[in-house]
């Protein structure tokens, strides 16, 4: 099991586990301005095969948390878990103090690894994403680095 840097060559089979996981899944270009941009793209491989990935926009002292998922096969072992806890720690030697996220908030099984991680509502987003019967909101989940200077220091 290792996690390592996404590459475009991984792009085809990403987007297989994208589009098995959602119902509006993000295209190809995407995934492609996130590695353009220099974000903190991994892929999560056993035994050669990738399984997951996670995808994190690193700022001013704000990280977020784009996308992060694992083929459907495999849910429900703990992966989930791992890949955002290997983001979380990576963020942890960044100068970040918070991370935040959106989430449907019919995606009940992300919203519980989420508030298990120690992520928190801070609000929602009106119509952020398409649903079939028109727009769902977005929830904006939180958390704060443990360590980290907060308030930061002006
Ligand atoms: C969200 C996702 C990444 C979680 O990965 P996973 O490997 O299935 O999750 P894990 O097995 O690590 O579970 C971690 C925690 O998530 C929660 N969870 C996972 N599956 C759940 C389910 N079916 N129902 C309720 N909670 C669930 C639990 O809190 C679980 O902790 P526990 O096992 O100690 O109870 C995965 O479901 C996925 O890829 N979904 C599709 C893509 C997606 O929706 N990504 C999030 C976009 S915001």
């Amino acid at each position: 099991m290792i996690y390592r840097v996404m590459q475009a060559a991984d792009l085809p089979l990403v987007m297989e586990i994208e589009k098995q996981a959602y119902e509006y899944p993000w295209s190809v270009g995407n995934f492609r301005d996130c590695l353009g941009a220099g974000y903190r793209c991994r892929i999560f491989e056993i035994d050669g095969v990738i399984q997951g990935y996670s995808l994190v926009l690193i700022g001013a002292r704000e990280a977020h948390i784009l996308n992060i998922c694992i083929r459907a096969t495999l849910r429900g072992k703990g992966y989930g878990r791992l890949l955002l806890q290997e983001q979380l720690d990576a963020l942890a030697g960044c100068e970040v103090d918070m991370v935040l996220l959106e989430v449907r908030p019919s995606n009940r099984s992300a919203i519980a690894l989420y508030e298990s991680l120690g992520f928190n509502e801070l609000g929602r987003r009106k119509g952020y994403y398409p649903a079939a019967d028109g727009r769902e909101d977005a929830l904006i989940m939180a958390r704060q680095l443990l360590g980290a200077d907060w308030p930061p220091a002006m």
